[in-house]
């Protein structure tokens, strides 16, 4: 059995329309009206698949091919970065549907259920990370969905105030859940290796945590033309001194592991006034819990030294923690044996990126396939695959499904 190609092409292509802009930016943060458009889409596909729609409280859709017992899981997410590409997350939701599809079509008899997932803003852009996956799993915190704000600057309850969706049901959604024994997920690397290796699949055997913060740096805005620099309390610069010392201290202390200020607003914001205030996000990563520990503690150390050395003043908030997560050396061998009885040639790897494979992790055993991206480019326009990869993947995808649920 092997999946259709030029279909999952197709409703990759489709799908990829729904909140693309005029540069090919697709812009799809959950409960946007793209979003709410990508949604009915999917669901019309599910339908259309032959399997059993649902949706929880979170916004979390499924797709289900009823059988006994435990499920096995398949799925991503469909929301997106803003301004970003058509295949993170999208590809492996289309790529499990494909499957599913397929496998019912043949109307084999399942030991274990099938469920397709596709998880609510995987992207982070309403509260934390993962808030769809971490609803499913029930590991969220009421408080922290009343009191922060979104990406965007407004409360999740007024973004939700014109959906079908609450905070009484996102943090009820874990109620409805189906008992899942395996999740997998099919993902682009989102980074250089496979490609630099030559490698169609990936098989991650590490997915590093991540931590955020926003942060600020405050001085005093003043004059641009009068100041003297020994007299200025200048908060940009304070900033600019911190990120490279940052990039320094994780590229020599802890090479492999990442951090990246990459959301900066400089107020007052004007051509002739020195900075007063720099709020900016930190996010940091590693492979290893203890790493990622020490790390928070060092870069914090790191910004206060450099705030008191430049008369500045620093203040930061935790805004969320993803722990790293080891996939289950029993699932890797399934993979691995799976793709040399498909003849592919493939190479374990741990995956930079976060991914709700990590918050499944919690309740059921996981997997994840990677296939490469052009360049490692991801979370941009550019983001682009190759085709023959992606059928190499799904493949292999099916040929698991088939060995877990069978
Ligand atoms: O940022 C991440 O790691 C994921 O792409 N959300
Ligand atoms: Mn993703
Ligand atoms: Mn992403």
């Amino acid at each position: 059995m092997k999946i259709n190609i030029d279909r999952l092409k197709r409703e990759i292509e489709e799908l990829g329309q729904i909140g693309r802009d005029a540069n090919g930016g697709i812009s799809r943060p959950s409960f946007s009206k793209a979003d709410l458009e990508a949604r009915a889409w999917l669901k019309e596909r599910i339908q259309g698949a032959g399997l059993i729609y649902g949706q929880d409280g979170a916004g979390n859709i499924f797709g289900r091919i009823d059988a006994p017992g435990k499920a096995v899981m398949v799925g991503s997410h469909i929301d997106t970065v803003i301004n970003g590409g058509m295949y993170d997350g999208s590809a492996g939701v289309l790529a499990g549907l494909e499957c599913l599809r397929r496998i019912n079509k043949e109307g084999l008899k399942l030991k274990k259920p099938l469920e397709l997932a596709s998880f609510t803003d995987e992207e982070g852009n309403l509260v934390g990370d993962f808030l769809g996956s971490r609803a499913f799993v029930g590991l969220l915190d009421r408080k922290m969905l009343e009191e922060s704000s979104t990406q965007f600057g407004h409360p999740l309850a007024d973004i939700l105030s014109s959906t079908e969706f609450s905070i009484d049901s996102i943090m009820d959604a874990h109620k409805q859940k189906p008992d899942v024994d395996f999740f997998l997920e099919l993902h682009l690397e989102q980074g250089p290796v496979l490609e630099t290796e030559e490698k169609p699949i990936g098989i991650v055997d590490c997915i590093a945590g991540k931590n955020y913060c926003l942060c600020c740096f405050l001085g005093r805005a003043s004059h641009a033309g009068t100041t003297p620099f020994e007299l200025r309390k200048d908060a940009f610069l304070g900033l600019s001194d911190f990120a490279l010392k940052a990039t320094q201290y994780v590229a020599t202390q802890h090479y492999g592991s990442m951090v990246t200020v990459g959301k900066v607003a400089v107020h007052p914001g004007g051509f002739s006034i020195v900075p007063g205030r720099v709020d900016f996000s930190l996010d940091f990563r590693s492979t290893s819990k203890e790493t990622l520990q020490d790390m928070e503690q060092r870069l914090l150390s790191l910004a206060k030294e450099t705030a008191s050395a430049r008369g500045l003043e620093f203040q930061f908030k935790v805004v969320d923690r993803t722990e790293p997560v080891t996939i289950p050396s029993h699932i890797i061998n399934i993979l691995k044996e799976e793709c040399e009885a498909l003849g592919y040639p493939c190479m374990t790897l741990p995956s930079g990126a976060g991914h709700d494979a990590q918050i499944l992790a919690a309740i059921a055993d996981v997997g994840m396939i990677f296939i490469p991206c052009e360049d490692g480019i991801s979370h941009s326009p550019q983001e682009k695959i190759n085709w023959d990869d992606l059928e190499k993947g799904t493949n292999l995808l099916l040929n698991t499904l088939l060995r877990l649920a069978l």
